[in-house]
């Protein structure tokens, strides 16, 4: 859906229990960004259609009232926008426990600087040992876990050596093969999510497996699936849909996986309100690192480039997470997750109330409205400036050096990672 300016006045939110016949449908409230059999406009011609989008476990609906019929009360695209953008601000209010202060401080032996060659590296063997194993699957070979722990193993020590380090290489993406970027990212997501709610390291390490190893059973679908560039017909869809028993019958037949491990694999799609695959489970029935593993299999997703569509950029992915929460995700949760990758997560580009304009390079956990970051451009002249790297937590008390908005790298012709402390590392 675009979100340019007009747009936010004329798009509302209904719940589709509102909706009728001559009204434009112009998305949905449901994070099937993968799926590009439910993208687009559609002008609602019969009762029947209303009735499938329901079926599809969709509650909510955007409609285009500058194409076809309005609701008087619902909500604007913009009001709805500005009340996540107020929710995920409040979230770096927080005032976080001390237990998570001192996780943050004992799992920080190195600068971000210092660690990141070392994640660069133990990110690149974990791209090549997912690639090994789906090639593997995809012969009809057995899996070998050893490996696939060996590399998690090693991106958990750099996550205890500085966490921030190899989540910024997760958050910052690299043109590659979409599906082992998107192994290995969830992996490093999921052990992140893990370690900054206090979780044990024999935990973060079979949560990162699983990560890595979620859609294994994607190897079990037919290629020309599951690289159609075309819409998939609903038969289509259904064997897509298949893929996490899929992934759960392998890793069953897998020596030395974990129950957790497969309970990630199994339930990514699992949505709360009963609407994922494959079981439909509903609220708490799906564990926590399944839950946990759908939160970040998503962000994911709608942040990467794909052949038909463009990444998110991240503000607008959590914003929209948000609003995915009163069905798909369980709200403390998310928040949790929030926590974890920021509220101006690492690579995304903020504007200051001095109207200077710049990167986010690093964050601090227990303070997440005052990022650090490179400043790079004068908004108010519209030029660049010398970069210059501010740690807006010792400005905190500066009216002038407050974060006043998020920005758009696309707006600004800037490419963030050449940014970063280490650029090389990040392309
Ligand atoms: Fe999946």
């Amino acid at each position: 859906m675009s979100t340019s300016q007009a747009n936010l006045n004329v798009i509302k939110k209904i719940a589709v229990s509102d909706l009728r016949p001559g009204m434009v449908i112009s998305g949905y409230v449901c994070d099937w960004a993968g799926d590009p059999a439910h993208w687009g406009r559609k002008t609602i011609q019969q009762q029947g259609e209303i009735e499938k989008i329901r079926a599809n476990g969709i509650e909510e609906v955007y409609i285009d009232t500058s194409m076809g019929l309005d609701v008087a009360h619902a909500p604007t695209l913009r009001e709805v926008k500005a009340e996540a953008a107020q929710e995920i601000k409040k979230i770096g209010l927080w005032d976080n426990s001390r237990q998570q202060q001192e996780a943050a401080a004992a799992s920080k032996s190195k600068s971000l600087q210092d660690e990141l060659a070392n994640a660069r590296k133990v990110t690149d063997q974990a791209r090549k040992v997912v690639a090994g194993v789906l090639t593997d699957v995809r012969l009809g070979k057995q899996v070998e876990i050893e490996p696939v722990r060996e590399a998690v193993e090693r991106m958990t020590e750099s996550a205890f050596t500085n966490p921030g380090a190899i989540l910024s290489l997760s958050l910052i993406k690299r043109k590659d093969e979409y599906t082992f970027m998107h192994s290995v990212n969830v992996g490093v997501f999921l052990m992140s999510f893990c370690q900054s709610m206090g979780m044990d390291r024999e935990k973060i390490v079979q949560a990162g497996i699983g990560g890595m190893l979620h859609d294994i059973g994607k190897m079990k679908v037919p290629t020309e699936i599951l690289n159609s560039p075309n819409k998939l017909t609903d038969a289509e869809f259904n064997v897509m849909k298949a893929h996490p028993t899929f992934s759960e019958e392998i890793l069953r037949e897998t020596d030395g996986i974990s129950e957790l491990s497969v309970q990630v694999s199994v339930q990514h799609h699992e949505r709360f309100n009963g609407s994922g695959y494959p079981h439909k489970l509903e609220g708490n029935a799906i564990g926590l690192y399944g839950q946990m593993a759908a939160i970040v299999d998503v962000y994911d997703a709608i942040t990467s480039d794909r052949s038909y569509h463009k990444g998110m950029i991240s503000h607008e992915a959590l914003e929209k997470m948000y609003e995915w929460c009163k069905h798909h995700f369980d709200l403390a949760l998310f928040q949790q997750f929030v926590q974890c990758v920021g509220i101006y997560p690492v690579g995304s580009m903020v504007r200051l109330e001095n109207q200077r304009v710049g990167v986010v390079v690093e964050n601090h956990k227990e303070s997440l409205l005052f990022p650090v970051v490179r400043l790079i451009i004068d908004a108010k002249k519209k030029c660049a400036i010398d970069p210059v790297t501010v740690d807006l937590l010792s400005k905190r008390n500066e009216q002038s050096f407050r974060i006043v908005d998020h920005e758009s790298p696309s707006k600004w012709g800037v490419d963030p990672k050449k940014y970063m402390p280490r650029p090389e590392l990040y392309r």
